[in-house]
């Protein structure tokens, strides 16, 4: 349903090329987000939003006082649950919830994160509902369908952010290995968000180069299941989790948005079909721009590639059933 106020808002906003963002949960991920979107004004408007009294106040508040520092005039904004502040938010970003302690998976996080993602979608679309949502929150593809069920909206626009991180951790332990630039190297992640995810050594290039010239199956070997782990190494060093790679990732899913990029990135999507599977979360290519996920892209998997992939999905599933079997959505 079309909101024409809010629409009509959102319309002159994009004239004036004014774009709001609204970051959700001001701990480690969120608060790392709205730094990069601020810092490199992919929003004219960054509202910090946080269940904790003065926090995302006193972060969002932290940031700002970095504008004269780092020449930027992005307006950062902290909000203690007041979604008024959110009003017309052209995307949102969800990263409210518990993170992963040491010996949690991330589906140890479900109850608790599922009741706090759908309460927080609820006063979203309240206030924004033409926003595009980006969920954060783990277990992350579960997460992207507790608030796909609870927006109700088109599911173009509610997707989850891991395979940018994922495909990023990748692609750094390849740079590191070969001792080239990260930024030469391109690569293609599937799967879940865990460690059942997908990467594709036939999809990964270095400056064109398929990365099978470069390095020796048992090394690739080695840095695909440090990525497939990469969250965990993380927990184990710190005692939780991730969040600059994190936040980085997911303030770049929002600027392909902001500015209608149509990047190609591995994003947690709603599939009717692809890869022969169908009413499942899982991260697949696609292309993000102004709508959201324009394209799904469908690779040619070979053999081993779909094995992989369907054992990754039925993860994903058994995860998503414990949460319809929580009846939470229409409680
Ligand atoms: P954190 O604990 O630093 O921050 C979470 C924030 O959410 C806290 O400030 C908390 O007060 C807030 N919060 C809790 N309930 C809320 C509610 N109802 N409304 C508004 N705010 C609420 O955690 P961190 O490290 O920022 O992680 C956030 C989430 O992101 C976790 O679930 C974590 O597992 C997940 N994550 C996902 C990644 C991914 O690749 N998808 C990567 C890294 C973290
Ligand atoms: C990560 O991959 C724990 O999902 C979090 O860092």
């Amino acid at each position: 349903m079309i909101n024409f106020v809010s629409e009509q808002n959102r319309i002159n906003r994009n004239k004036l090329n004014k774009m709001k963002v609204t970051v959700v949960g001001a701990g480690n991920v969120g608060a790392t987000c709205a730094d990069v979107l601020a810092h490199r004004e992919i929003a004219n408007e960054i509202v910090l939003l946080d269940i904790k009294e003065g926090f995302a106040e006193g972060k969002a508040l932290d940031i700002w006082e970095t504008s004269p520092i780092n020449l930027y005039d992005s307006r950062t904004i902290g909000s203690t649950n007041d979604y008024s502040k959110t009003a017309n938010s052209d995307v949102v970003v969800i990263t409210s919830g518990l993170p992963r302690k040491p010996g949690m998976s991330r589906d140890d996080l479900i109850a608790t994160n599922a009741g706090i993602v759908k309460t927080v979608t609820e006063n979203v679309i309240k206030h924004s509902p033409d926003a595009i949502i980006i969920i954060v929150s783990n277990p992350l593809d579960v997460m992207t369908y507790c608030a796909y069920l609870t927006a109700k909206i088109d599911s173009s626009k509610v997707f989850g952010m891991a395979g940018v991180l994922d495909t990023a951790r990748y692609r750094s332990f390849l740079a590191m290995e070969l001792n080239v630039s990260p930024k030469d190297i391109q690569a293609v992640l599937m799967g879940g968000h865990g460690d059942t995810m997908v990467p594709l050594p036939r999809y990964t290039t270095v400056s064109g180069i398929p990365v099978t010239e470069l390095i020796s199956e048992e090394k690739l070997n080695e840095i695909i299941e440090r990525t497939k782990f990469g969250g965990g190494e993380i927990v184990k060093l710190l005692g939780t989790s991730a969040w600059y790679a994190p936040g980085a990732a997911a303030a770049q899913m929002v600027e392909a948005v902001i500015r209608d990029q149509k990047r190609i990135f591995p994003v947690c999507a709603w599939l009717q079909g692809e890869y022969g599977m169908k009413d499942i979360y899982l991260g697949v290519p696609v292309v993000l721009g102004k709508k959201g996920i324009e394209k799904i892209i469908e690779l040619d998997l070979n053999a081993d590639e779909k094995a992989l992939l369907k054992e990754s999905a039925e993860a994903v599933k058994g995860v998503m059933d414990v949460l319809d079997g929580m009846n939470l959505i229409n409680a």
